[in-house]
């Protein structure tokens, strides 16, 4: 593997920004039954690229994501964040990583607080890394906001004042503000009707080219992840059944569950021919 040099610096073996192995994550419910949510995932995201990680309803892939960054403890395994291993890190080690690896949510109108402007949570960031100097934050807020389509006019408002696809895109740059190289996007559209979109994975993309953002997206939608992926695997109940270059899975399944999902995208008339 090529020899690259990391934004903080150091030398980082590995074309790999993130690692993953055995991941593992057990609930355990109120009656003292367990679940296993996650079940020995591993997987490997390259520097600029993106990854999607696709399963049904309940497969692990919001605590999977969760886990990578740090927002959910791993029963067992290992991630390895450009060179820091995430899971038996001290808090303050996750801590200082916490402004390189962000997440977009589902569903921005309860991911905002609806008592706040919507500015001032997507300043917060820069404020509580200390990143910029208090005077420069609200121009930066400002750059951003206007550079995912919005209006600096829009930041003095509160969240349910907005659009699903508004909000999407106040997400993306409550995310961004902190200028990561990661970012997890939890079903990043799936509330969103298929015009509005199309135009945030568009801008998801020119994003991601602009600042060489590497992305592990989240989805059940498998025409998503031929749109927006460079690898791709499949969750059930927990476990990474297949994997592997996003062109390679949707030609050629190898499990009944790829099948299923991929059958779910096309359209009737195409999936009923012989
Ligand atoms: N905090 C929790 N406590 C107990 N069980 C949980 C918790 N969070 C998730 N689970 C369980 O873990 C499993 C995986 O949940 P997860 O939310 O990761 O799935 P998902 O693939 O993101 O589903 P969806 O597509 O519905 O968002 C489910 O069985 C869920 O009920
Ligand atoms: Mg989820």
């Amino acid at each position: 593997m090529a020899i690259e040099k990391s934004r903080s610096g150091k030398r980082s073996r590995y074309e790999d920004l993130l690692v993953v192995r055995d991941l593992r994550k057990v609930f355990r419910g109120s009656g003292g039954h367990e679940v296993v949510a996650v079940d020995g995932v591993s997987l490997d995201v390259r520097r600029g690229q993106t990854w999607g990680l696709i399963g049904e309803s309940g497969s692990g892939k919001t605590t999977t994501g969760r886990m990578v960054l740090g927002l959910e403890t791993a029963s067992g395994g290992s991630v390895d964040f450009d060179g820091t291993e995430i899971v038996k890190a001290r808090p303050r080690a996750v801590q200082a990583l916490r402004s390189r690896m962000r997440m977009v949510f589902q569903d921005n109108g309860s991911a905002f607080n609806p008592r706040r402007t919507v500015g001032d949570q997507i300043g917060f960031g820069l404020r509580r890394f200390g990143l910029v100097p208090d005077r420069e934050v609200h121009g930066r807020v400002v750059d951003l906001v206007e550079r995912v389509g919005m209006e600096a006019a829009h930041l003095d408002r509160y969240i349910h004042e907005f659009s699903g696809g508004q909000r999407q895109r106040l997400g993306i740059a409550r995310a961004l503000i902190t200028d990561p190289d990661f970012v997890v996007l939890d079903e990043p559209t799936a509330a969103l009707d298929v015009s509005v979109q199309a135009q945030v994975l568009n801008l998801l993309k020119d994003l991601q080219a602009e600042r060489g953002l590497t992305l592990l997206l989240v989805t059940h939608n498998l025409a998503l992840v031929e749109h927006m992926c460079d690898h791709a695997g499949v969750l059930e109940r927990g476990r990474l059944v297949e994997s592997g270059p996003v062109d390679q899975l949707l030609s050629d399944p190898q499990t009944e569950t790829t099948q299923l999902l991929l059958d779910a995208v096309l359209e009737p008339t195409l999936a009923g021919r012989p």
